[in-house]
């Protein structure tokens, strides 16, 4: 089972949104996907809370716990835990990323951002497990995107494809969903789509490499 960790100590850079994009996206394509919530501000358990569609189902438990858990699922063969994690250096959510078998980093492109990325690093760096930037929010055609992608470039891996500033993520929550379920193919579909393509290759690579 892959186990992919959404972490930045950066509050709002997009994690919780990442998580259940990349979640339910790879829920349409490949199946046996399923989220964990380990934010005690607990916005991913709230937005399944709206959910209709069961799955992924949303599993409950401490993070102590996730060794013994994750053999379990995937004995139950399940492919894909996506966890959410809260904007935090608490000791515990670096053992989660160490656990994890790639760490996604949503960095909005803003200085103030960029600057904390450190922090976030250290922690991977800590961690030793490998991991790749996901710039979100990001508003279309701005020098501040491009300025972005230089910097991040140069610290790490940087998904190719970014995840745009728009409506249809908070209005695809209101209801528990997500882009990829909204009607039609719409732009915010299809970059989900790709960075979900994106992590996907990763943790295969990782697999193959081990
Ligand atoms: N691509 C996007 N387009 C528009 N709004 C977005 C996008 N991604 C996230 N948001 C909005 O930005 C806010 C912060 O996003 P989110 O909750 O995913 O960040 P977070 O990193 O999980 O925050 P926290 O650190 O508090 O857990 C939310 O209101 C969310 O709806
Ligand atoms: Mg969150």
């Amino acid at each position: 089972m892959h186990i992919i960790v959404a972490a930045s100590q950066k509050g709002g850079s997009g994690k919780t949104t990442v998580v259940r994009s990349l979640a339910v996206a790879a829920q349409q394509s490949y199946g046996r996907t399923v989220i964990l919530d380990l934010d005690p501000q607990g916005s991913l358990t709230s937005w399944w809370n709206r959910r209709e569609a069961p799955e992924p189902a949303l599993v409950k438990f401490a993070i102590a716990e996730l060794p013994e858990r994750a053999s379990q699922l995937e004995a139950a063969g399940i492919e894909y835990l996506f966890v959410d994690t809260p904007p935090s250096i608490h000791p515990e959510i670096l053992d989660v990323m160490r656990q994890a078998t790639m760490i996604v980093v949503p960095v909005r492109p803003s200085p103030d951002d960029l600057d904390a990325v450190g922090d976030t690093l250290a922690m991977i760096e800590e961690a030793g497990r490998p991991f790749a930037f996901v710039l979100t929010q990001a508003k279309p055609r701005t020098r501040l995107q491009l300025s972005a992608v230089q910097a991040l470039a140069q610290h790490g891996k940087l998904a190719p494809t970014i995840i745009h500033d728009r409506t249809d993520f908070p209005t695809a929550a209101v209801t528990g969903k997500t882009v990829t379920e909204a009607e039609g193919e719409t732009a915010s579909a299809k970059e989900v789509k790709d960075v979900l393509a994106y992590v996907i290759t990763q943790v295969r690579k990782q697999v193959r490499e081990g």
